[in-house]
């Protein structure tokens, strides 16, 4: 454990479910971090948490206590998708600095728009755990494609897990990433709702498919947890000298340059707990100078925009140009609860 006599920053917990295990890896990895206390609705959660760690710290059941109580400088929010916005808020009024929050941004758009505005507002840090950025892989695709391996980028193909919402974000992200951080201006899409899902207190199709145009003309298709997909999750990026695929982890499968048919790219070893150590540090390391995050909720805005704008198509059975009316909460949810229009 960090030493808490030299550790500048107090963190708080809410939420000891999965994901605030994985959130640990990088935290424990980091000595600039005390952990101050924690905060579950089930209380057996947060003990059975501060024991599995070893942590002493106190523990509540009403985040709402711990904010005012602990006043910590650093929050991780480890908590279903409904509750990101209304904790953030919180948090931002109890002047927390840094706020990671876990992805998607929220199960509709006008929130994701609040939660930014909350932000730019209180000058707090907001990230959204789109941890897949520091795979190593993924770090050397982005080195190869800046450094003009695969020539000018032209196409991409994008596959996710379903759902579009909860899965493809961490696709889309990786796809921007790629794409120099490009926005969209405009996109088509169609899903699936003769099978509906719900994960995290959000209804979502069982499939979908999306076309999206970027700002530099590059053009992408999107395939959410279709039948018969070639590639299960990740990004294939076409330039005009090669291309290459890579999953969502980092992970190389086909890949190609033109007119260097032996080529490959280089062997990367993902070191272990690389993806969340990378988000707990460049959190801090930004909270201390100022920079942007590289999870920074302005880049998960951008792909959240995406995915709410392909759910309008769908709604529309219309193609959908960016930026999108600003006040629409989830399109999906309107086709659900009336299909025929
Ligand atoms: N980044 C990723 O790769 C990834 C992977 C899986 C899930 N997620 C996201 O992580 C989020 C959490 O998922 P999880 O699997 O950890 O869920 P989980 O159910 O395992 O954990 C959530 C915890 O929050 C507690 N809780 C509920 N309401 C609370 C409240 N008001 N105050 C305090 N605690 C409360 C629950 O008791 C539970 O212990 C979801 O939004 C999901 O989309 C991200």
């Amino acid at each position: 454990m960090p030493d808490s006599n030299s550790s500048p920053y107090r963190l708080a917990i809410i939420g000891c479910g999965k994901r605030a295990r994985e959130h640990m890896v990088g935290v424990l990895a980091d000595n600039r971090i005390q952990i101050c206390s924690l905060a579950d609705t089930i209380p057996e959660s947060a003990t059975q948490f501060a024991a599995d760690f070893s942590l002493d710290v106190p523990v509540y059941s009403r985040y709402q206590e711990l904010l005012e109580k602990e006043k910590p400088d650093v929050v991780i929010v480890t908590l279903w998708t409904n509750l990101h916005l209304p904790v953030f808020r919180d948090c931002a009024a109890a002047g927390v600095k840094a706020v990671l929050s876990e992805k998607p941004m929220s199960a509709r758009w006008n929130e994701c728009r609040e939660m930014a505005r909350i932000a730019e507002e209180s000058g707090s840090i907001l990230t959204f755990c789109h941890q897949r950025r520091f795979a190593s892989g993924n770090l050397l695709a982005r080195e190869l494609i800046r450094d003009g391996r695969f020539g000018t980028i032209q196409r991409m193909d994008l596959f996710s897990f379903r759902h579009l919402l909860d899965c493809g974000t961490h696709t889309v992200d990786q796809a921007l990433s790629f794409n120099n951080e490009t926005p969209a201006n405009w996109v088509q899409g169609v899903v699936d709702i003769s099978e509906t899902i719900e994960w995290f207190d959000v209804r979502a199709e069982s499939m979908a498919l999306g076309f999206i145009h970027f700002d530099n003309g590059v053009q992408a298709t999107f395939r959410v947890g279709s039948r018969d997909m070639d590639m299960w999750s990740g990004v294939r990026i076409f330039g005009d000298k090669g291309f290459l695929e890579v999953g969502w982890d980092g992970d190389y499968r086909h890949c190609h340059i033109y007119n260097e048919p032996d080529w490959k790219p280089p062997v990367v070893e993902a070191v272990p707990g690389e993806q969340m150590i990378g988000v707990i540090k460049n959190a801090i390391d930004c909270l201390e100078t100022g920079e942007e995050p590289e999870l920074s909720y302005r880049k998960a805005l951008r792909a959240s925009e995406i995915l709410f704008a392909l759910y309008e198509s769908a709604r529309r059975r219309s193609a959908v140009e960016l930026p999108i009316n600003p006040n629409i909460g989830n399109p999906l949810f309107d086709l659900l609860d009336h299909p025929q229009g």
